[in-house]
């Protein structure tokens, strides 16, 4: 009977050890698996985060863009800049655009090389919606040599090497708001490869680079393309082609 109660105390003890050594490894060795397929799930959408654009960062409203490491946030994300003027509301031969012909080829030239954005805007909206009013000022300020005013501050010029310039032919020239970007940052832009292109109706690119190599004589001025307006509103995917192959022989 002694012997009988020893083996039934020793076989509890061993139950009782055995339950013990896999209740606690259990566990352990399901939470080693889990970080595994945490680690392998994680870091693959983990890595493009850290080495986000700097260009995307300010769409992203939250705090921890602001706490991003000071280093990455110096860091340009490009050296190359495409800076341009376009209006939208009516324009000739494409009735009312809610984006610029100009605007148009400026995004897809600065998402095939992957350029900063700086768009001149007037400090005070003065340009008529309606075509042939805004003709009128155009003219206007041509005949007057005016330099009207553009808003919001241009990016530190001296991190990039490069620079498109765009804008749509007025009056056979740049719009003369160009023409104070041009001279106020005459300067910072000096020593630059700078690359104009034109949207027009007919004009071609009307001089375009010749008159900005006339403005900022220490920079140097490359071919640069002229698009027709209309086909930027109507054959997007052909004007796509166009300035690819343009870029691609200039070496982007
Ligand atoms: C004030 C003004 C003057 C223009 N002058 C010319 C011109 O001299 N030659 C030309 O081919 N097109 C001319 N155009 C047509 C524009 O260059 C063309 O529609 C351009 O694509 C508009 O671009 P945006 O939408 O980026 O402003 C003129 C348009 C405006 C509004």
């Amino acid at each position: 009977m002694k012997n009988y109660r020893k083996q039934v105390f020793a076989a509890l003890l061993a139950g009782i050890l055995a339950f013990g050594v896999i209740g606690c490894a259990g566990p352990a060795a399901k939470l080693e698996k889990n970080n595994v397929a945490a680690q392998e799930t994680m870091q693959p959408t983990e890595v493009p985060q850290a080495e986000a654009p700097k260009a995307e960062m300010p769409d992203e409203p939250n705090a921890q863009v602001a706490d991003a490491p000071k280093a990455d946030a110096s860091e340009p994300y490009s050296d190359i800049l495409l800076v341009f003027f376009s209006r939208t509301g009516e324009q000739y031969q494409v009735g009312v655009i809610e984006k610029g012909n100009t605007a148009i080829v400026a995004e897809m030239i600065a998402d095939q090389v992957g350029a900063d954005l700086f768009e001149i805007l007037p400090v005070d909206d003065h340009y008529p919606m309606t075509y042939s009013e805004l003709t009128d000022v155009a003219k206007r300020e041509q005949k007057e040599n005016a330099r009207p005013a553009y808003a919001g501050e241009v990016p530190d010029l001296s991190q990039y090497s490069t620079i498109f310039i765009g804008a749509p032919v007025w009056w056979g020239d740049w719009p003369m708001i160009c023409y104070t970007f041009f001279e106020t940052n005459a300067e910072a832009l000096s020593g630059k490869t700078l690359i104009p292109f034109s949207t027009h109706a007919g004009s071609g690119l009307s001089g375009f680079d010749r008159k900005l190599s006339n403005a900022l004589p220490n920079s140097t001025v490359q071919k640069g393309l002229a698009v027709a307006g209309t086909d930027c509103q109507n054959s997007p995917e052909r004007v796509k082609k166009t300035v690819s192959d343009w870029l691609n022989g200039l070496g982007f």
